[in-house]
């Protein structure tokens, strides 16, 4: 094979570069979150005084989620992006918080009663602010839908 010309290589490698910074803004991008520090915090103290007695004080949920108990119901999971939760978008969640499990043969209560809908969602912000960004991202991609 002929050695390919300077300038030729200069330009494969400028290409390549070019391919390459594409491909790792689409890997890696960032997604502005929903919600702001404040209803993090607002989150955090009616996730606290709500949810974490059974989701656990950083919603890190039961370990074994996935096995269903004596009775046949599944513990509460994990909602800081380690099991499901971001299959569902905003309105779903909040649904599932509004509502509770009964819909789909759960146990979770709903906190219709208790919680208005902007409080419920910032419950969400709370245990979403533990989501890693690629989990966020999933989700979002999900949400927008
Ligand atoms: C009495 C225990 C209990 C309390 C309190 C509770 N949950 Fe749950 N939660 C569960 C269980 C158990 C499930 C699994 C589905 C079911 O059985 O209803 C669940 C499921 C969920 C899901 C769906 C997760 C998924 O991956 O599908 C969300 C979201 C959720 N809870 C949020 C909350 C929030 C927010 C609060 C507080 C406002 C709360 N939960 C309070 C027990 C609880």
């Amino acid at each position: 094979m002929k050695p390919l010309h300077r300038s030729t290589l200069n330009i494969l490698c400028l290409l390549g570069a070019m391919l390459f910074g594409a491909t790792s803004t689409v890997a890696n991008p960032v997604v502005e979150r929903w919600y702001s520090v404040d209803e993090v915090a607002q989150g955090k103290t009616l996730f606290l005084s709500h949810c974490a007695s059974c989701h656990g004080q950083s919603a890190e949920g039961t370990a074994e989620w996935r096995k269903t108990d004596a009775n046949g119901n599944y513990p509460p999971p994990p909602l800081n992006g380690s099991a499901h939760g971001w299959h569902h978008s905003l309105s779903v969640l909040e649904q599932t918080i509004a509502m509770g499990g009964a819909r789909f043969g759960g146990v979770m209560p709903g906190f219709s009663g208790e919680l208005s809908s902007d409080e419920a969602r910032t419950t969400i912000a709370y245990f979403q602010s533990f989501w890693p960004e690629d989990v966020y991202l999933r989700w979002h991609e999900i949400n927008i839908r």
